[in-house]
């Protein structure tokens, strides 16, 4: 073991065993303290402080959540998908001025998104931008270079990782089975980190699926991670722009209430997810290869809600925000396997504190 990780451990066992000494409780503060022991390098080159990354979540991480995370020391993303392009960059000029220099991403599913998109996140200078699910259009990836704007891609398998690289991805999510959201991994996150840090050697990679405390964060960073992605733990956190019904359902999760399907998304067509098993998937289970809503006229379907953007029809992948109203047994409920880690609501501030504390304790062990 080399002298600076030698002197890393004795610098963590010295911070937990100080606390317990002084009785008082281990509370790590996002910066100035040992959670500094635990930037990595891209932390360094990116300007963050502590290896967490808020996922990209389309409907409910907000610019609210992003500000929050890049606040505590982490990596806050906002999901731009699908904004009007002047919306985009209000939001963006918003986490700008709250954070005052640190960094942000901007997350897009490309399909949902033009070429405005990418030049609004140009004309305010995001620091990094990312993409998932859907080929980058050349056309992005130039401008967004030829500007200096990093961007990384989320990948599931070893082959869209070697892609992703060859299309010049600055760092790549590596998404696993348990992920909650879109997926179509291939394999769990913590064996597929190993074989795509052997296929696309030299490249930073973000662990992302299952997640949700500390000792994930640890094993994640001992296994070569450089920063994880987390999305189902932030969904439960105050700042989220989740509906409360939505954040209670987490809390309440265990970890094998969560399934992935084909169920959703006449909006998204035949794109897998991990949700919640409520009474639509539990009907469907098993039985959504063709997709429930598949060559069917969706104007067809039942109402089972509103949103802010009008009628939610069965089968819709709309998630539920705030001011959703229905019956959640009927819509999409997006969520990883770490529902089963997740037992209260919290402050952003406060997760990343106790993951930080978490893993430095133990690292130090
Ligand atoms: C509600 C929800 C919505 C998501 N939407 C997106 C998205 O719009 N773009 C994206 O890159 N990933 C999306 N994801 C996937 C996340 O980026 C990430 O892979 C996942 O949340 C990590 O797993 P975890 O939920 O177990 O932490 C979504 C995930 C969830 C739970």
């Amino acid at each position: 073991m080399s002298n600076s990780s030698n002197s890393r451990r004795k610098f963590l066992k010295q911070t937990a065993l100080g606390a317990a000494f002084l009785g008082a409780p281990l509370v790590v503060q996002a910066e100035n303290t040992p959670a500094n022991s635990l930037q990595t390098t891209l932390c360094k080159a990116y300007g963050f402080s502590v290896p967490i990354v808020s996922a990209g979540m389309a409907f409910v991480a907000n610019a609210d959540l992003a500000i929050a995370v890049s606040t505590s020391g982490g990596l806050g993303q906002m999901s731009g998908s699908g904004f009007p392009v002047d919306y985009l960059q209000s939001e963006i000029k918003r986490i700008k001025s709250a954070l005052k220099g640190k960094p942000f991403a901007i997350n897009f599913l490309p399909r949902f998104i033009q070429l405005e998109h990418i030049e609004v996140c140009i004309s305010e200078q995001v620091p990094v931008v990312v993409f998932f699910w859907d080929e980058v259009p050349s056309q992005y990836l130039e401008r967004l270079k030829a500007n200096k704007i990093k961007v990384w891609i989320q990948v599931g398998s070893i082959q869209e990782a070697i892609q992703a690289k060859a299309a010049g991805a600055d760092a790549l999510i590596v998404q696993g089975i348990e992920a909650g959201g879109h997926n179509r991994s291939t394999a769990s996150a913590f064996s597929l980190l190993p074989n795509i840090k052997k296929a696309v050697p030299n490249t930073p990679l973000i662990l992302a699926g299952g997640i949700a405390d500390g000792q994930g964060l640890a094993a994640a960073l001992t296994m070569g991670a450089e920063a994880v992605s987390i999305g189902t733990r932030f969904i439960a956190s105050s700042e989220s722009n989740a509906h409360p019904e939505y954040k209670n359902r987490i809390v309440k999760a265990e970890v094998h209430d969560t399934v992935r399907h084909n169920i959703f998304g006449y909006d998204f067509p035949d794109a897998t997810v991990r949700g919640i098993r409520n009474k639509i998937v539990a009907e469907f289970e098993g039985k959504d290869y063709p997709a429930p809503y598949a060559n069917k006229n969706h104007e067809t379907f039942p109402i089972i809600g509103q949103s802010a953007m009008g009628p939610i029809r069965r089968f819709s992948g709309v998630l539920p925000t705030p001011e959703t109203t229905g019956d959640f047994e009927q819509m999409s409920l997006l969520a990883g396997e770490s529902v089963g880690l997740i037992k209260d609501i919290q402050p952003v501030a406060e997760i990343i504190n106790q993951m930080i504390t978490e893993a430095s304790n133990s690292l130090a062990k």
